[in-house]
């Protein structure tokens, strides 16, 4: 089953679960990724329904969003896929400096258009603020880019809500893609009443907790990326948290779906949230993961999951 949705007030319209694709060429972040391997899952997916794909310059300097638009190129689908990407990280040397400026925002869209091998992009984030550059003004630049066509829609990330509030202050912001999951709910005071009347959408990263809320790890575990500097992943708090994910086990094993489906359900019956980006290293839980939108939570279920995080 696939129910499209909209993108909060953009003119983008796509199957709510897409794809996180920092293990797509992200070789930074995951060591060992085999590309090939990284290429057919995004083919797989796509093929599976998937049309939404979030990738940035960060994950693999920019091999993410070479290997994203080599399958894209390949499928010869552009049209009917929708790709954020995500930029401001200048490279001085082996140094990444963040840069907000409007000059440096042009330089790095028209690389990534280069690297995805578009001549547009569907929705283009800022992905961190700098210090000095004023939020209206990096925002007023990929304005100026969406009114050219070059960009569809306008995205910040991991900007404080001060920061959110400047640089929507014309109200060009369209998304806003922060940290939220069942195991850190604080962007629900913090971000989500802003938002929310402002038509934001809010996009969550690390839905799964880095691969713990999708339910399979055991306290034998062990990580060997940058998961194995996470509190959440490491000792009583692994072990408090592996907890709350058998009762979700439960409600999943109850409704005959995986825990990784309840959870992203949950996600997708926020106001503030219109899609989830899951990241994912096979395409079995690509497909799992879109296998979401058969799953329907009653008000009692979402209290229930909800309890089990309060
Ligand atoms: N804006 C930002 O600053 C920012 C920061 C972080 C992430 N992001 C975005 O958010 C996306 C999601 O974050 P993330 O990928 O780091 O973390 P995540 O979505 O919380 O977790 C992804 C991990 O969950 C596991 N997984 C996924 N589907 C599964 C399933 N059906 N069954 C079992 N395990 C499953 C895989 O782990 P295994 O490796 O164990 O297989 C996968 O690598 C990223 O890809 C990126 O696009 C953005």
């Amino acid at each position: 089953m696939t129910s499209k949705v909209r993108i909060g007030k953009t003119d983008l319209v796509v199957n709510p679960i897409g794809l996180g694709a920092n293990a797509i060429g992200g070789h930074n972040l995951y060591p060992g990724l085999d590309e090939q391997a990284n290429k057919d899952l995004v083919k797989a997916a796509i093929n599976e329904g998937l049309d939404y794909i979030d990738t940035a310059f960060s994950y693999g300097m920019g091999r993410s969003e070479e290997l994203v638009g080599e399958v894209v190129k390949e499928m010869g689908n552009r049209q009917d896929i929708i790709i954020a990407t995500k930029g401001a990280q200048r490279m001085v040397g082996e140094e990444r400096i963040i840069d907000n400026s409007p000059e440096f925002l042009r330089e790095t869209v028209e690389a990534s258009l280069r690297r995805l091998q578009t001549d547009y992009i569907d929705l283009f984030y800022i992905h961190s603020p700098d210090e000095k550059t004023p939020k209206y003004e990096a925002v007023g630049a990929l304005k100026e880019l969406k009114d050219k066509g070059i960009i569809r829609a306008i995205g910040v990330s991991n900007f404080s809500l001060e920061q959110l509030k400047e640089a929507n202050q014309d109200g060009y912001v369209d998304v806003y893609q922060g940290h939220y999951n069942l195991l850190n709910r604080q962007a629900e005071q913090v971000y989500f009443p802003y938002t929310t009347e402002h038509q934001i959408s809010f996009v969550p990263f690390f839905p799964f907790a880095s691969g713990l809320l999708a339910g399979k790890y055991t306290k034998d575990t062990q990580f060997n990326d940058f998961r194995s500097n996470m509190p959440h992943l490491q000792g009583e708090e692994f072990a408090q948290n592996l907890a709350k994910v058998e009762k979700l086990r439960n409600m999943a094993n109850a409704k005959q779906t995986e825990v990784s489906n309840l959870v992203l359900a949950w996600y997708l019956a926020q106001d503030a949230i219109d899609t989830v980006i899951p990241g994912a290293k096979k395409p079995e839980q690509v497909i799992r993961n879109l296998a979401t939108l058969d799953v329907q939570l009653s008000r009692e279920e979402l209290e229930g999951i909800s309890r089990i995080f309060s």
